[in-house]
């Protein structure tokens, strides 16, 4: 009797049972600026519905094929100019933001539109998010029109690759899932104390060596080791392909060469750029190094001009981020070079900057020439403000938004990167059992995130938020080895933090967001990510 209800059983889930009706819904995450749905009517996608689309357009066409297959089987056929298509990607003329996009579904179908390709891009990511995920030969699409665009310009990720190196592989999930929640710059910290993982053709030396330390502390700097060599590091070849890769989803990359502190795996190749001379092991413990390169040696700014020089070629990005944080002065307040430079330039204290943080600021300056002659601006976290800063200068605020709040107010454009709200290397639920190790410390829950207010209302001015310019989310890696905890320290925080990027504050609800996120959480399993199952 059992065996013949199994057989029955079988037989109608694979040869009886018509597929399922799915239904797309429109209510995903980030959620759109304006969606209005007429739920009593539907159109229906079938494989034979095809995707047409504006020339030019054809790797957005591709993409939401790609995308329809991957979460319902159907394949959509793709023409440009199919008349009979039903889902179509449109370029049109007018004045509207590049990344603003509408989509319109009704008796004729899906109609995407915007001005630019990366405005159907954010469209085509979109439809794919409302789709229902799970096999089916027909999806119901009720009738809907879709007005959005994304509240900031700038909608950051970092990954930080010079504690633990990622393979190129993991990058371009990262891109990938970046894309899914609508990021546009990946801000990629190359090069720290612990690794240089850029190559510098000029430099052959640098990244073969700079980048291999020669073990790595256990836990959180308790003096055990494990002494295995770790190292590795991205030749111009792959950076170009990551460049290419993140530009076909409209992303972005900012290369970061943090300096002049932050730089051990530089002093270990070329121990003349340091106030003492060396020897510079690579460092293989976490923390703030005392060794950072020498500001008063003529030869620190020649090394700077070759390394970022290359940094140039290599990253068409509009912007480039030079570090600027934890440079501790303890070396410079001894080095003969660098207080002779101090002297040379006619640093006086004047009360507000100490003479080093001043030398600092002359060496910023020295690079934003450098970089602004090549048509980029520079980016520094917080502590470039220390000792005066020229007008270009971004400010990435992350020790709280107080530097960002001192920046808008002096004129500088800010993104927004506060610990305590983007750090996301910290732990996301309170019960610090229930997850992987990782630095420790206060807690970045998904809902502390989704609480940050980038603009600050209560200290700054209209005029002054008009200067921030977006927040970023920072996945720092000192304790995390491997892809699969970098997703899991990610997602989905990172989904929290989308809505903080794209969505106004009269959107945001995060019992909404919550009850939005299994969706999403289905596109991550058909993407094979990883990530935390509870949100606090
Ligand atoms: C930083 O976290 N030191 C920018
Ligand atoms: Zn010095």
């Amino acid at each position: 009797m059992k065996r013949l209800f199994l057989i029955f059983s079988l037989s109608q889930l694979l040869f009886l049972s018509p597929m399922q009706a799915q239904r797309a819904d429109y209510r995903i995450v980030p959620l759109p600026m304006n969606v209005e749905t007429d739920s009593a009517h539907t159109f229906t996608l079938r494989p034979e519905v095809g995707i047409a689309y504006s020339e030019g357009c054809e790797r957005e066409a591709r993409f939401l094929q790609e995308w329809v297959k991957q979460a319902t089987g159907i394949q959509l056929r793709l023409a440009p100019n199919d008349s009979r298509a039903a889902i179509r990607l449109m370029l049109k003329t007018g004045d509207t933001p590049a990344e603003a996009y509408s989509i319109s579904v009704g008796k004729k179908g899906v109609e995407l539109e915007a001005t630019e390709r990366v405005g159907l891009f954010r469209a085509a990511q979109t439809l794919r998010k409302s789709l229902p995920c799970g096999p089916t030969d027909h999806i119901d699409l009720p009738y809907t029109h879709i007005d959005d665009q994304p509240r900031f310009a700038y909608r950051g990720v970092l990954l930080d690759c010079a504690r633990h190196y990622f393979p190129v592989s993991m990058i371009k999930r990262m891109l990938d899932v970046m894309a899914l929640h609508g990021c546009n710059q990946f801000h990629w910290h190359l090069t720290d104390d612990q690794g240089w993982r850029f190559e510098v053709k000029a430099l052959p030396r640098l990244a073969p060596y700079g980048s291999v330390r020669e073990q790595t502390v256990i836990g959180p700097n308790a003096g055990i080791y494990d002494g295995q060599r770790y190292g590795g590091y991205y030749t111009q070849e792959e950076c170009r392909d990551l460049v290419r890769y993140a530009a076909e989803r409209h992303i972005n990359i900012i290369p970061e060469i943090d300096l002049p502190g932050h730089m051990q795996g530089a002093l270990h190749v070329f121990p003349n750029l340091g106030c003492t001379g060396g020897p510079y092991p690579v460092r293989t413990m976490w923390g703030v190094s005392r060794e950072v390169l020498c500001g008063g040696n003529p030869e620190t700014l020649d090394f700077l001009r070759t390394v970022l020089g290359e940094v140039c070629d290599v990253f068409p990005s509009p912007y480039i981020h030079i570090g600027g944080d934890e440079c501790p002065k303890d070396r410079w307040r001894k080095c003969p070079k660098c207080q002779a430079k101090i002297q040379e330039l006619g640093i006086q204290d004047d009360g507000r900057h100490s003479p080093e943080d001043q030398l600092q600021s002359y060496i910023n300056r020295e690079v934003e020439d450098f970089l602004s002659e090549r048509g980029r601006s520079l980016i520094g976290w917080d502590e470039i403000l220390a000792g005066g800063l020229s007008g270009n200068s971004i400010v990435m605020s992350w020790r709280g938004t107080k530097g960002g709040i001192e920046a808008a107010r002096q004129g500088h454009r800010v993104i927004m990167s506060p610990n305590v709200f983007a750090y996301i290397d910290h732990p996301q639920l309170k019960d610090v059992a229930k997850q992987p190790r990782t630095i420790g410390g206060y807690i970045v829950s998904a809902s502390k995130i989704y609480s940050f207010e980038p603009l600050i209302p209560d200290s700054l001015s209209q005029e002054e938020q008009r200067h921030i310019l977006g927040p970023q989310a920072n996945l720092w890696t000192e304790y995390i080895a491997y892809p699969e905890h970098a997703f899991y320290q990610l997602l989905p925080r990172l989904a929290a933090m989308s809505e903080v990027q794209w969505c106004r504050p009269e959107q945001k609800d995060f019992d909404d967001f919550k009850a939005r996120l299994p969706r999403l959480e289905k596109v991550y399993d058909l993407m094979g990510l990883p990530y935390c199952h509870a949100v606090e």
